[in-house]
């Protein structure tokens, strides 16, 4: 049994490990999924703080993942706190089968509608086993920070396989069916260095890196499947047509819509909240009607509302928040008035992380007859998400944030809200019919899909989203919120470093300011050692303005960052000192 005491220097890994023994018994510990076999665990009331998500009775500790439990639906939010101590306080080395550890095999079988076409070629990674890497390959893949060899001047070393950074600190953390050094090795790019040092992708914010599964399914899509899509009597029509349509069942299931219907392809975010502002709230404002933000919003959510309102006369209104980052939910309650016509609002905030209680804001306005929005952008590669249990009217994202290509996203809208949304684009595809008189549309989402958008990228999301099944949401979720606790006691022990953004409910954002040097210089230190975060206001100046700020660093993370992500990024930090 390793501790991650003796591999990370955390002080209180016993503490850690007693309240984690306490809290699941029946665990293995450093195991974030569901074994098929566990046992259900009962959390002792006295065993710990008992944290709940604003606004909800269930404790952090009820954390899906190691039960055994089907994922509690009703509550999917509401375990996200960060006061409880970390579960991160022992790993063991990995104990399932090697069979089991090998990525990449389960890819599902694609089905065609017309002729047989060559079988989807393996990842690449699947000729890796980590099961069977000795401790000497181990060790030689431990990381150690290089002085940088030059500062801007990257040389591109294209990375082999064999180079992506893993200890065996990764060989021992499960997430769901994968170790974190399998799942480290589904991403090519992980192995780049950058200024000599091994790449720390912690700007997952702005974008994740795509796995093989995704880079694969792109390939192979142009290799044999491309064509345009609902055009075209012939064989690759039709596969090009059933990859697509494949790619939208599989985000209905992913996000728990009820019908591929109210699934629309767009670029992005972006379009997709102006899609909504223009094609199903605008037509309904008169001047003097209000629509709701909140303060925590990218300006993707801000600025198409102030168009729509500059064009109607509508007005915008601001929930505010409280000196950690969290929406104040009696404030937000008191802007509903009559004039109320829509509500938008991020799920996760892209400058702090908050997790913002959309279960209480999605109710809050249906009780006000109010429609509403949740910007998942930042979310949905991090929390387990279900529209249908949410009750969300409409539920946006990116494909790029998820480990998808870029130029695609998702609309998800209620049936009845897409049907009564006029069309946002016009041109072919969303047609069903057209003279110099009139035109009869298709029925949502070919309504909103004018021309012809990014099949290929939509299929590279159907096989993001599809990886992302394989290993677990709630594994994920659990994963990287026990990240984020290790990695927000890591830095808060940097001289002069403070956090922007201390809700109780975070994900995967760490933004902070550092004393005495500007948000470029530490950027620039941190880009020497391969470490890249985002600086700058975020996309997101009100809110930053908010906490009397004009920019931050930010580190962000995602599933494959690994505690020696944080503790090379610590190291550097400390450099400033
Ligand atoms: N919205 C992206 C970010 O927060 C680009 O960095």
């Amino acid at each position: 049994m390793t501790t991650i005491e003796n591999l990370a220097g955390v002080p209180d890994a016993a503490e850690m490990s007693l309240l984690a023994n306490e809290l699941f018994p029946d665990l293995t510990e450093g195991v974030y999924g569901i074994p098929s076999d566990a046992q259900a665990v009962s959390v002792p009331e006295s065993a710990t703080p008992q944290a709940t998500a604003p606004g909800s009775a269930v404790p952090v500790a009820d954390v899906p993942g190691n039960s055994g439990e089907p994922f509690d639906w009703e509550h999917p939010f509401a375990y996200g706190g960060t006061t409880t101590d970390s579960w991160l306080g022992t790993v063991e080395e990995p104990s399932a089968p090697e069979s089991q550890l090998v990525p990449g095999e389960s890819t599902p079988a694609l089905t065609y509608g017309a002729g047989d076409i060559p079988a989807l070629p393996e990842t690449k990674s699947t000729s890796y086993s980590p099961a069977v890497m000795s401790q000497s390959q181990a060790a030689a893949n431990d990381r150690t920070i290089d002085a940088p060899t030059s500062l801007g001047g990257d040389s591109v070393q294209a990375g082999k396989k064999e180079d992506v950074n893993i200890t065996s600190r990764d060989e021992s953390i499960r997430i769901g069916s994968k170790t974190l050094a399998q799942i480290r090795r589904d991403f090519p790019i992980l192995s780049e260095r950058i200024n000599g040092n091994p790449l720390v992708w912690l700007d997952n914010g702005a974008t994740t890196q795509r796995p093989q599964a995704v880079i694969d399914r792109l390939s192979y899509y142009y290799e044999h499947e491309n064509s345009n899509v609902h055009r075209g009597a012939h064989t690759l029509a039709a596969r090009s047509t059933d990859a697509y349509e494949n790619a939208r069942d599989i985000v209905r299931d992913f996000i728990g819509a009820p019908s591929s219907e109210e699934i629309v392809f767009v670029r992005g975010t972006t379009e997709a909240i102006n899609l909504v502002a223009n094609a199903y709230v605008k037509p309904q404002l008169q001047p003097g009607d209000e629509i709701i933000v909140s303060i925590l919003e990218h300006h993707a959510n801000i600025v198409p509302w102030q168009l729509v309102c500059e064009e109607t006369g509508a007005v915008l209104k601001v929930i505010p928040c409280d000196e950690s980052g969290q929406l104040l939910l009696h404030e937000y309650e008191k802007l509903f008035t009559p004039r109320t016509k829509f509500v938008s609002v991020t799920h996760v905030s892209n400058v702090l992380g908050t997790v913002t209680p959309v279960e209480e804001l999605i109710a809050i306005a249906h009780r006000h007859g109010v429609r509403i929005l949740i910007d998942g952008a930042q979310s949905v590669a991090h929390i387990p998400v279900n529209v249908s249990a949410l009750d969300a009217d409409f539920f946006v994202f990116s494909g790029h944030k998820i480990f998808a290509p870029t130029g695609i996203g998702v609309v998800y809208g209620k049936k009845e809200l897409l049907e009564a949304a006029r069309p946002y684009h016009g041109g072919g595809n969303m047609i069903a019919d057209v003279t110099f008189e009139r035109t009869i549309y298709n029925p949502a989402p070919n309504k909103f899909e004018a021309g012809t958008g990014s099949i290929a990228d939509a299929v590279g999301l159907g096989a993001a989203l599809t990886y992302l099944s394989e290993i677990g949401m709630p594994c994920v979720y659990r994963w990287e919120h026990e990240l984020l606790q290790y990695a927000t006691k890591e830095m808060s022990r940097v001289k002069g470093l403070h956090f922007i953004g201390t809700a109780l409910n975070k994900a995967s954002v760490l933004s902070f300011k550092l004393d005495g040097y500007s948000d470029e210089e530490v950027g620039k230190r941190l880009d020497s050692y391969g470490i890249a975060v985002r600086t700058g206001h975020h996309c997101a100046q009100p809110v930053l303005r908010h906490f009397g700020y004009e920019g931050s660093v930010r580190p962000t993370l995602a599933l494959y960052n690994s505690p020696d992500d944080i503790d090379v990024l610590v190291k550097v930090l400390k450099t400033f000192a």
